[in-house]
């Protein structure tokens, strides 16, 4: 098993290079199942969320190849219309193949995704949403079947913002015959991202940014080559290593404006951000304020971000509440934050957070893909030394971390135990 060793305590600077968003890319390759024409998808990040949604559309019958010049996708031809459990349950992502193979097959079998560490996760908004658009579901032995001679366009409002359900509405209403309309769809910059992709595809989808989205359905899709935006929350998380141990660290290839309320919210605690053009500039200081935050869906503050910004506070003057309202249990990282000197305890939804705490490198473990960032933002202002375990959740969605951070002078690397 293999496992990460910090030497707390050293600064960061020079420049991190941010990669394509994991959360753009996983909906955009499931969108390749929509065309028999090659697709290429450039900034695709090479990260085990996508490696794993690769294994599921190649079984599927799309010929994916990798090369310098990006992610090449085409499907010759479905090789049945089946996503099996140990996929699914293993990236719940992979769920949003059953849109596309429902929409071009006119059946799938696809397993539910299951819950995961952070939260039950129902998909019962996706389901739902289909039905509305004339799909025959039904559950069995954990696998939805369904079957559909073709979609036809409805007026969808979701009972609260769901980016994977309006992501995969947008797939399966993209061929449904007539208008869809989703209201109080997400608004993440990545579910925008996908709608560039689809109308370059030949989709007819506006609105999509925002909570009201319309889909006008057409015959078929062909081909695109997309790039796919900047990772927002890879982004926040080394903007929040920045502001720990930054000596001028540069975040580059980011969009500032997709992080908004990050940024204002480490405006807001005191420290020296420099927007650049595509970049942001940060130091580290010594003397931040306590602040509260709560995370909403976008454009508030992300709950991707939760995690790393309850480490930032460790190292502020003052009691920071962080209350989480998207997930259920994603708050593991406490504890383990906790072995290391810092003093959280957990209320609720909400986790009080008293500050400043010198905090000591410890052997700890990794939760889930969040948390992981958050205890490598740990190690990274810790005295002496902190092992980091099960490193799979970190791989999921950082692409070549200790790279990264070592070019910048952290004291980082990888080994096997
Ligand atoms: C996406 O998950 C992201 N994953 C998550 O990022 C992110 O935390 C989340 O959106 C919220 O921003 C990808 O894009 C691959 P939701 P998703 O549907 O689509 C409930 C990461 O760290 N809900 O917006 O699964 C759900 O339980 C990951 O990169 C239903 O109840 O999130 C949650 O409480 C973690 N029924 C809330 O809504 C449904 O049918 C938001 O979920 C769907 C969702």
């Amino acid at each position: 098993m293999e496992k990460l060793r910090i030497q707390g305590g050293h600064m960061l600077s020079g420049k991190v290079r941010v990669g394509g968003a994991k959360n753009a890319a996983l909906p955009e390759l499931a969108a390749t199942l929509l065309t028999d024409e090659p697709v290429r998808l450039t900034n695709v990040p090479a990260v085990r969320d996508v490696a794993t949604i690769i294994r599921l559309l190649e079984h599927l019958g799309v010929q994916i190849e990798r090369d310098a010049n990006g992610t090449h996708s085409r499907l010759c031809a479905f090789n049945g219309t089946e996503a099996p459990y140990d996929l699914v349950k293993t990236m719940r992502a992979s769920f949003l193949v059953l849109g596309p193979l429902l929409v071009r097959t006119g059946r799938a079998r696809v397993s539910l995704p299951g819950g995961c560490a952070i939260g039950a996760r129902p998909v019962d908004q996706h389901l739902s949403a289909l039905t509305q658009l004339g799909a025959n579901l039904r559950v069995e032995k954990g696998y939805v079947i369904a079957e559909a001679q073709r979609l036809n366009g409805s007026e969808v409002t979701f009972s609260s913002p769901t980016v994977g359900g309006t992501e995969h509405l947008m797939l399966a209403a993209s061929l449904a015959q007539g208008t869809t309309v989703l209201r109080n769809a997400a608004c993440e910059p990545e579910v925008a991202d996908l709608a560039i992709l689809l109308n370059l595809m030949g989709a007819r989808i506006e609105g999509a940014g925002s909570d009201t989205i319309e889909i006008r359905g057409v015959s078929e899709l062909g081909g695109a080559d997309h790039k796919i935006l900047p990772d927002r929350i890879e982004a926040g998380t080394y903007l929040v290593a920045g502001a720990l141990k930054g000596d001028r660290l540069e975040i580059a290839n980011c969009r500032p404006a997709h992080l908004e309320a990050v940024i204002n919210k480490v405006q807001e605690i005191g420290a020296n951000i420099e927007p650049g053009d595509g970049s942001l500039c940060i130091s580290a200081s010594t003397d931040y304020r306590a602040s509260n935050t709560r995370t909403e869906p976008h454009p508030g503050f992300p709950t991707d971000m939760q995690a790393q910004y309850m480490t930032l506070m460790t190292q502020a003057v003052g009691t920071a509440t962080v209350t989480e309202t998207i997930f259920e249990n994603r708050f593991m990282h406490v504890p383990e934050l906790n072995r290391m000197g810092a003093d959280i305890t957990i209320d609720g939804h909400s986790a009080i957070v008293r500050g400043p705490r010198q905090l000591g490198g410890a052997r700890v473990m990794a939760t889930d893909l969040r948390a992981s960032a958050s205890l490598v933002l740990a190690g990274l202002v810790a005295e002496g030394e902190t092992i980091i375990d099960r490193l799979y959740h970190l791989d999921r969605g950082y692409e070549s971390l200790v790279e990264k951070l070592g070019a910048a002078g952290a004291k980082v690397e990888r080994f096997r135990e």
